[in-house]
């Protein structure tokens, strides 16, 4: 994203006028609205003070995304940060739905790519997207080494826009991202990509008075709120549910032992059985 989208973007999503936002930075509106069309960019020494009072970083607001350039850090390490082991839900996928043909399979923030790699060593077809262009590219090389086809590519859950149908979409730890408003939008929107039967297994982390904010949470993650008990299930209430459950597990990720509390959902798509059918008089019938 360019400088003058991210500064138009996050005025809006705080609520502020071109004016506002030119009063806490003792500037005229003009200047904003010419950093916001990219006539011009913001001074240096202005970036600081503008990153403040949009509260982000001056990262962000040339355009190197704040959630990818922490998790980008993340994934710079020789290892695996996530390590390789798939996740438990994948065995759970599997059988549900066995891979007896290539069911297209999308992982939403597949990281460095251990399931999206596991799924297609299984015999699925595997999409799987990421907004880390580290966690992409570490993804592709797994892929490589496995001696898998997996279309991997680089992009961002708010934007994405799915261009054909899934048999099952997944998501590992990445829907906390999504603000709360914007939560019923994204799964009707996946929904509508999701063939007959097909099944969507989620996990989300949620908030708890008793479990502490985790240590290694990056600026992104501290600035979004988690999600609140049992509300990822309310999404699927018209699914039928193979899992739905919460749990408290401890996690060492960071090198700092903490805990997460996380619910998790496999629901599956059932065509809904027709209450009425057309007839050829007036009346219609129930079936
Ligand atoms: C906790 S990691 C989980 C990675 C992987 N699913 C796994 O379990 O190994 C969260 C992932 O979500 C990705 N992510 C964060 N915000 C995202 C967004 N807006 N769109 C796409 N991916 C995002 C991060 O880059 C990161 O790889």
């Amino acid at each position: 994203m360019k400088t003058g989208e991210v500064i138009s973007k996050r005025r809006k999503e705080l609520g502020l006028t071109q004016r506002q936002l030119a009063d806490l930075l003792g500037i005229s509106f003009q200047a904003v609205s010419k950093w916001e069309n990219e006539r011009v960019y913001p001074d240096v020494v202005m970036l600081p003070k503008l990153a403040a009072a949009l509260d982000t970083t001056v990262d962000a607001l040339l355009g190197y995304s704040g959630k990818a350039a922490e998790y980008d850090r993340k994934y710079e390490a020789e290892g695996y940060y996530w390590g390789l082991k798939p996740n438990p839900v994948c065995y759970d996928i599997m059988k549900i739905m066995p891979p007896i043909k290539p069911y297209r399979v999308l992982d939403m923030g597949c990281g460095e790519g251990k399931d999206a790699v596991f799924f297609a060593k299984c015999g699925y077809a595997v999409t799987a997207f990421d907004v880390s262009e580290q966690g992409i590219e570490k993804a592709k090389r797994l892929a490589a080494h496995n001696q898998v086809n997996i279309r991997f590519f680089k992009a961002d859950i708010f934007d994405y826009r799915p261009d054909t149908d899934y048999d099952i979409i997944f998501s590992s730890g990445t829907l906390h991202f999504v603000p709360e408003v914007q939560r019923k939008e994204l799964f009707d929107r996946l929904k509508v990509h999701t063939a007959d039967k097909g099944i969507h297994a989620m996990n989300v982390f949620v908030e708890k008075p008793f479990i502490d904010p985790a240590p290694d949470l990056t600026q992104e993650e501290k600035k979004g709120k988690l999600w609140r008990s049992g509300e990822l299930f309310t999404y699927y209430h018209d699914w039928l549910f193979h899992a739905c459950k919460e749990e408290v597990f401890d996690c060492n990720s960071g090198g700092i032992p903490h805990k997460h509390c996380m619910d998790t959902l496999i629901a599956q798509r059932r065509a809904c059985s027709p209450l009425s059918a057309p007839s050829s008089g007036s009346h219609a019938s129930l079936s």
